[in-house]
C-alpha cells in the first residue's frame, strides 16, 4: 500500500499557511483533534457530567498508548505529563541501600534530570554521562558510569537539544548486565518513529502526548514492565492510582495492580478526547511508515545543508538521529524570528536553530527552509 501523505496533509489545516517544521515542540493540529475537543464541548453542554464516557477516554488512551509502544495496556499509566511519569516512578524507587545511584546523561531534559537530582534527598546518588568532544554521547561512557551500585539508568532516546538519538539497546544490554533497569524518556522521538519497548526491552518509558503523537499538553505516559509493576509502591499516589478507583477507602493505599498505580488524581478528560484523536491517526498511518518518512525528510534537508554549506550538527547517521535536525547560528533567536516573521515555524535551544519532521512535512518545506537560510546566511552562519 502506499501511504497518501498528501491527504493526510490536508488534514492539518496549519500546514496551507506555514511551513510547520516545530512538531518537536507541538504538533500541526488535526481537523479530528480539533473536533474531538468540540464534542468534549457538546458533551458538556448536552450531558453535563458524562463520567462513563469520560472514564472510557482515559481507558481508550491506555489503549492506544499501549498500541503505538507495542506493549499491554496494563502496562501503561496514563499521567499528566512526562514529569509526572518519572515523579510517580522515582517516588516508587528505594535508594536507602547499596544500588543508589541514578545515572543520567548531558542530553537529557531538565526535568528529567531535576527529579532524579530532588531524590537527593531519599538517598539517591546521581551520575551525568558526558557527551564526547564531538558532541555525542558514545556507549563506552555510558560503560564508565554503569555499575553494580547501579538501580536505574534514565536517559532521553534524542536529545531536545541537538537532535541526536543515543544507541538505545546497547545501554540496556549495559546496565541489564549490572542488574540495572532502565527509563527511556522518548519524548522527542516517539509517534516520529517506532518506538517498541519490548524489543528496545527498557523497563520504562516516559513521554506525552503534544508532540509526535498529535494529540495536546495536559497529558503523558509511563510504560512499566510487566513483572517490575508488583514490586513498585509510588508514594506519589492517588484514588485513581487505588486497586478500586470507586472504593473511597480512607483507612489504606491499595495500589492498582497493573500500571495504574503510577497514575494520581481524576483524569484531563477533554485532554483525553484530543490524544484519542491523534494517537488515532498515528496507528492508521502507522509507526513503521512515518519512520521511514521522517528519515527521507530529514536525509533530504541534511543533504541540502550541505549544499548551502551550513550543515547540521545533527549527527548525519540514521542511527543517530531522529526527527530534529539542527544547524548552529549566530544570534539564533533573531534567526528564528526572521524565519517567523516568512511563515516558517521552527524553535532553537542553545544556539541550535532546530528544524522538526513528521509524516505531514514535504520536500516543499524543505526547499522553504532551505531557501530562507540561504537567504540568511550570510548574516547568521557562524
Ligand atoms: C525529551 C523530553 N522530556 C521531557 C519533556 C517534558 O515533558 P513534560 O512537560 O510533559 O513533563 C520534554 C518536553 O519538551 C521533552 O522534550
Amino acid at each position: 500500500m502506499i501511504t497518501d501523505f498528501k491527504g493526510l496533509r490536508s488534514r492539518f489545516p496549519v500546514l496551507e499557511r506555514k511551513t510547520y517544521l516545530n512538531s518537536g515542540s507541538y504538533c500541526a493540529l488535526a481537523d479530528s483533534v480539533k473536533e474531538a475537543i468540540n464534542n468534549y464541548m457538546d458533551d458538556r453542554l448536552l450531558v453535563g457530567a458524562n463520567w462513563d464516557v469520560w472514564v472510557m477516554k482515559n481507558e481508550a488512551v491506555r489503549s492506544l498508548m499501549a498500541q503505538v509502544l507495542r506493549a499491554q495496556p496494563d502496562e501503561i499509566a496514563v499521567t499528566a505529563s512526562a514529569s509526572a511519569g518519572i515523579n510517580a516512578l522515582a517516588s516508587a524507587c528505594n535508594f536507602t541501600g547499596k544500588r543508589n545511584k541514578v545515572v543520567i546523561s548531558d542530553f537529557e531534559f531538565p526535568t528529567n534530570a531535576q527529579i532524579w537530582h530532588a531524590q537527593e534527598l531519599r538517598g539517591a546518588r546521581v551520575v551525568h554521562v558526558h557527551r564526547d568532544a564531538n558532541g555525542y554521547i558514545p556507549l563506552e561512557h555510558f560503560e564508565q558510569a554503569i555499575d553494580e551500585e547501579t538501580q536505574i539508568v534514565a536517559v532521553t532516546h534524542v536529545c531536545f537539544r541537538n537532535g541526536a538519538k543515543l544507541d538505545i539497546a546497547g545501554i540496556v544490554e549495559l546496565a541489564h548486565a549490572r542488574g540495572a533497569k532502565v527509563m527511556l524518556d522518548c519524548y522527542q522521538a516517539v509517534g516520529s518513529m517506532t518506538v517498541d519497548v519490548k524489543k528496545l526491552d527498557v523497563d520504562f518509558a516516559v513521554g506525552g502526548m503534544l508532540k509526535y503523537l498529535l494529540g495536546t499538553a495536559g497529558l503523558g505516559f509511563l510504560y512499566a514492565r510487566q513483572e517490575l509493576i508488583p514490586e513498585l509502591t509510588p508514594t506519589n499516589s492517588g484514588w485513581f492510582a487505588q486497586a478500586n478507583i470507586t472504593a473511597m477507602d480512607i483507612t489504606a493505599n491499595r495500589p492498582s495492580p497493573t500500571a495504574r498505580r503510577f497514575e494520581a488524581g481524576t483524569p484531563a478528560v477533554v485532554n483525553c478526547y484530543a490524544v484519542e484523536a491523534g494517537l488515532k491517526i498515528i496507528l492508521e498511518v502507522g509507526t513503521d511508515v512515518i519512520e521511514e518518512r521522517v528519515r527521507y525528510l530529514t536525509r533530504l534537508y541534511m543533504d541540502r545543508l550541505q549544499e548551502i554549506d551550513w550543515p547540521s550538527i545533527t549527527p548525519r547517521e540514521d542511527e543517530r538521529h531522529g526527527p530534529m535536525i539542527c544547524v548552529r547560528a549566530n544570534q539564533v533567536a533573531q534567526l528564528f524570528a526572521r524565519l517567523t516573521e516568512q511563515d516558517i515555524v521552527t524553535s532553537f535551544r542553545d544556539d541550535n536553530l532546530r528544524a522538526t519532521f513528521h509524516f505531514y512535512n514535504n520536500e516543499k518545506d524543505v526547499d522553504a527552509i532551505v531557501q530562507a537560510l540561504l537567504g540568511h546566511r550570510a548574516e547568521f552562519r557562524p
